[in-house]
């Protein structure tokens, strides 16, 4: 689908990935609507190509309606959504010690917010035979995050709620895409663009943003900023046995060379 004149919405877009998107989309011809759970950032950001802010938090079904019918009021019938919201908390120590709020967060957030944004939106986009979902999951969701053990399990159910949706509603005319991103230099892993600057591995925001504008217009189920995670989950696929042991490595490797393990500096060993 093309951004030209299109009502876009954004989540969790006052900051990293989403704001990039906004800026990206709105720079397209795009109507955006800016929305995040922090209204102040969601201001910031809409305020720098003048659209719409919201605040919304994913979480809350009744939330998402709003939003869709603030959005759809203002710039028309949302033609593009964008479920972009995320957190990482991290495991505190062994695999399953994060607590169940955390795993409930993660749940909510990176699942069901997506859910919630398709029921409302799927039947209106059916009668008019078109729109497009983009839910933003990892490549932890095609792969794994070393030390966030609830982070790569609900990012691999947005993979497979994607999927359900592409398969199901590709015959209405409406398309999906999944973005797949691993390090990205945003507050989410606690980097910036100057850290990008400095490492192959770690793109920026914008480099992300550029790549789901071109996955989108070109209808691509699966948007990945980082090509070498479809190598990785190739080998994934064909041995994961050897992948498993090399993940272990991995890990192994990171506690070595840092005494821990830490989302932030794993960029620095892939
Ligand atoms: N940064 C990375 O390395 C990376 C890699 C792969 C995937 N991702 C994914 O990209 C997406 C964007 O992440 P980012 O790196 O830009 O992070 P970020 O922290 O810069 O931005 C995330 C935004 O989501 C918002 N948010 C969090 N909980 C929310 C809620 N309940 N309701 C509404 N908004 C909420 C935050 O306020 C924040 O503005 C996430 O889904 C993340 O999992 C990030």
């Amino acid at each position: 689908m093309q951004f030209d004149g299109k009502s876009v919405v954004i989540t969790g877009a006052g900051s990293g990935i989403g704001a990039a998107m906004a800026r990206a989309m709105a720079a397209k011809g795009a109507k955006v609507c800016v929305s995040d759970l922090n209204l102040e950032a969601a201001q910031s950001v809409a305020a720098g190509f003048g659209g719409l802010a919201v605040q919304c938090d994913v979480r809350d079904e009744a939330a998402i309606q709003a939003l869709v019918a603030q959005a759809s009021k203002v710039h028309g019938d949302v033609d593009i959504y964008v479920s972009n919201a995320g957190l990482g908390k991290g495991d505190p120590s062994h695999a399953a010690s994060q607590s169940n709020e955390d795993w409930e967060l993660n749940w909510q957030v990176h699942v069901m917010a997506h859910v919630y944004a398709s029921r409302v939106l799927l039947p209106g986009m059916i009668e008019r035979g078109s729109g497009y979902l983009v839910n933003v999951a990892s490549a932890a969701g095609l792969l794994n995050q070393i030390g966030d053990a609830a982070y790569s399990a609900t990012k691999h159910a947005a993979v497979s709620f994607a999927e359900s949706l592409a398969i199901t509603h590709g015959a209405d005319g409406i398309g999906v895409s999944v973005v797949c991103p691993q390090y990205v230099a945003t507050p989410l892993i606690g980097l910036s663009d100057a850290d990008a600057d400095r490492a192959a591995n770690l793109l920026t925001a914008d480099d992300v943003a550029a790549a789901v504008i071109t996955g989108v217009e070109e209808n691509k189920f699966l948007i990945l900023s980082h090509p070498d995670v479809a190598t990785y989950a190739a080998h994934r696929g064909k041995d994961h046995q050897r992948w498993i042991t090399g993940m272990q490595m991995l890990r192994a490797k990171a506690l070595q060379e840092f005494g821990s393990i830490s989302v932030s500096s794993f960029y620095k060993l892939v």
